[in-house]
């Protein structure tokens, strides 16, 4: 077991604050423990600290992930790492039946979505093969501890020709707009975080995309375990992406 900088506490004891603080970023089921403590403490406020520290752009972009979708009406769509159910309620609002997954208790007992909600790990779907239509996910990719099981299990649940529509943050590729955003993401997300919910919690969401693989290594993740026509597409100058694949 990995122990804390002070070198005699197991990390997965310790609080979500050891993900904003501790020297390395956690790992494995250390990792898994400590995101969902993390949820759970921030699971009143998230959707208020969304809308203010994206200037609500975080709405426009679930929108787009469900027109991407490109499903005819009555799709029966999983949302992974459903959250508080933003996504449910767009999927809904499209026409579709989503189910909506979380490993969260807090964030599924926050969810404001008529969709019917399960807990679970995105690791170990409880559906069987080929039984959906589509799959959405929403800013989790980088919370996961194994990327490739993950789309290995999205692979698994959908049915050929069925579609993947995922966001994830991104870093602008203009370097101006790259520094800027670093700078908004690195120093006010986190003040902001911490005035309006838990400080340890948004000073972890800038240093969590050094967990999320270059994109091209994404795209060839997905492509490798089945998926076709996989595309990426920036959002808002690049400040979130949109990935989309069909399953071959
Ligand atoms: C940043 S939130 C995104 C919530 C929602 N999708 C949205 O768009 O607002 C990340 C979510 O991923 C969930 N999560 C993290 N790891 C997970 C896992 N292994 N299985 C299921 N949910 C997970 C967290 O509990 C949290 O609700």
């Amino acid at each position: 077991m990995r122990r804390s900088p002070a070198g005699d506490v197991p990390r997965s004891d310790l609080p979500h604050g050891d993900l904003a603080d501790g020297e390395d970023l956690p790992e494995g089921d250390d990792k898994r423990r400590a995101v969902r403590a993390m949820f759970d403490a921030i699971a009143p406020r998230y959707d208020l600290v969304n809308r203010v520290m994206t200037l609500r752009m975080d709405v426009g972009w679930r929108r787009r992930a469900v027109d991407r979708l490109d499903l005819d009406a009555g799709a029966r769509v999983l949302d992974l790492a459903c959250g508080t159910g933003d996504l449910c309620r767009e999927l809904t609002r499209a026409g579709h039946l989503p189910v909506g997954v979380d490993l969260s208790f807090g964030m599924l007992a926050a969810a404001r979505t008529s969709a019917p909600l399960v807990q679970a790990d995105v690791l170990r779907l409880p559906v069987p093969d080929r039984c959906v239509d589509g799959i959405t996910c929403g800013f989790a990719l980088r919370n996961l501890v194994d990327l490739a099981g993950a789309f290995a299990e999205l692979a698994r649940v959908l049915r050929p020709g069925g579609r993947v529509a995922l966001l994830e943050v991104a870093e602008p590729p203009n370097p101006l707009l790259r520094w800027g955003h670093g700078l908004y993401f690195g120093r006010v997300v986190p003040r902001i975080g911490g005035w309006l919910s838990d400080g340890a919690a948004y000073r972890y969401l800038p240093r969590s995309v050094a967990y999320l693989p270059e994109p091209e290594r994404m795209l060839a993740m997905l492509a490798h375990v089945g998926f076709v026509d996989v595309g990426r597409d920036l959002l808002s100058t690049g400040i979130a992406q949109l990935v989309s694949a069909t399953r071959g």
